[in-house]
């Protein structure tokens, strides 16, 4: 290989290189049957740099890809970008006068969700950009004036009440807020969280009764983020400790209880519950450090479960497997209440051999089924969707993409089946470039 191609960096090579072009396309070919009760899209948001390379993974502009399934057809695929501001003006500054972070600055490419009939694009340092069914843009969404602070990319539908449960995490005070949006989409609860920091907050968790924070060692470096470099300015700090809070979703600020944990990082947790005895479970993907300045240590995560015991203010710590693994899901009809089963994308063919397979863990009896999609495939996020009423009975999609055609399909696996070849397979009129978070958005 030429000196030159050694030089690019990975997240513009390969399948995580940009697609130049959107493309509609209708009535897919389809390997297998779609399940007939599948109506709806799934979506998948990832970043796409248009206008030149980004420089990190995590900074490009967003491009969701989407499939609409209906009566056993896969009726269409568009891929669309967001249209943000900085696609449409890549110059344009993200710090207002004053320093604070301008929020309606994003390039709004980690996770598409939808919400009381809407539709949003996230990226966790600004307000959601709303799109339309066929994955156009409306525009920034800060719901009447009301958003105080950016908008995870990882909210939490309650199933029980309809209410979408987020946060906001910025390098000013206040560093931490938690929200609350009812289930018509109306921004009805803020509190403002202390925390010691400015940390990187990616995901957090609920539970019935309570909201779950992890406060975690990957700190803002301000040196970092004045030095023109790009980049992420987030470290790893030595110092900063590490710790899980949990409110009660009625309480305040001063409710908080925090729990201390080995220093750790994790970008998403599986789910979180309560048990009869009042102990809280959080299941997450940990990683045991996490960009360190100036070191090339490279970590993966593992499942690992957190046990909070209220008497004792103690947090029992397990891991469950060894496994490389990333974007755990469940079943989100269990959000905030006790899962069984939890999904995540596996090196299942070992290390070196990427992402090419899902697992199923049985968080009950121990254990996980696996789905290797094969050598030179490899598989984005597996989202869960229902199909029958109990937890595991659906079908988990996903994009796979395949390095010998150079080319992607929408995978649909059979859930409580996992091990067994796809259900049916949508070829794509184009690859999928790997990417982010995604969500099925059924008919009502
Ligand atoms: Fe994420």
């Amino acid at each position: 290989m030429a000196a030159a191609e050694v030089e690019v960096p990975f997240h513009l090579r390969g399948n995580y290189a940009p697609v130049a072009e959107e493309l509609t396309a209708f009535d897919l070919p389809v390997t297998g049957a779609i399940p007939r009760e599948l109506s709806g899209l799934y979506l998948r948001n990832g970043p796409n740099p248009k206008n030149g390379p980004s420089a990190h993974w995590f900074l490009g502009d967003g491009m969701v890809h989407g499939v609409r399934l209906e009566n056993g057809r896969a009726a269409w695929y568009r891929n669309r970008w967001v249209r943000t501001k900085p696609l449409e003006n890549p110059e344009l500054p993200f710090v207002l006068e004053d320093g604070s972070a301008d929020r309606t600055v994003v390039v709004a490419n980690t996770n598409v969700i939808g919400h009381a009939g809407r539709i949003f694009a996230l990226v966790e340092n600004g307000f959601p950009t709303e799109l339309t069914n066929e994955l156009g843009t409306r525009g920034i969404c800060d719901f009447g004036g009301k958003l105080t602070s950016a908008f995870t990319a990882h909210p939490k539908q309650c199933p029980k009440t309809g209410e979408l449960h987020f946060f906001g995490y910025g390098f000013l005070p206040p560093f931490l807020t938690y929200h609350v949006l009812d289930r018509k989409g109306e921004l009805v609860r803020s509190v403002e969280i202390p925390v010691p920091g400015a940390t990187m907050m990616h995901d957090f968790a609920i539970t019935e009764r309570h909201v779950l924070f992890m406060d975690l060692p990957v700190v803002f470096d301000i040196e970092q983020a004045l030095s023109g470099e790009g980049g992420m300015p987030y470290h790893w700090s030595d110092e900063y400790g590490a710790r899980i809070g949990v409110m009660p979703r009625s309480g305040g600020a001063a409710d908080v209880r925090w729990y201390e944990i080995a220093p750790c990082y994790v970008f998403h947790p599986w789910n979180a519950f309560e048990t009869a005895d009042g102990r809280i479970v959080l299941d997450v993907a940990r990683y045991p450090e996490l960009w360190r300045r100036n070191s090339s240590r490279f970590d993966t995560a593992s499942a690992y479960r957190f046990t909070l015991d209220p008497k004792t203010g103690t947090v029992k710590e397990e891991r469950l497997d060894e496994r490389p693994i990333e974007f755990p899901r469940v079943d989100d009809r269990l959000g905030g209440s006790r899962h069984r089963y939890g999904y995540t994308v596996a090196a299942v063919g070992g290390a070196d051999e990427g992402f090419r397979g899902l697992l199923k863990y049985d968080f009950e009896k121990g254990g996980a089924v696996e789905h290797d999609f094969g050598p030179g495939r490899a598989t984005g996020e597996g989202v869960f969707v229902p199909g029958g009423r109990g937890e595991d009975e659906g079908y988990v999609l996903s994009y796979v993409y395949d390095e010998g055609t150079n080319s992607s399909v929408l995978s649909i696996l059979d859930a409580q089946n996992l091990a067994k070849p796809p259900l049916a397979e949508v070829a794509l009129p184009q690859r999928v470039p790997f990417g982010f978070h995604g969500n099925w958005i059924g008919d009502e």
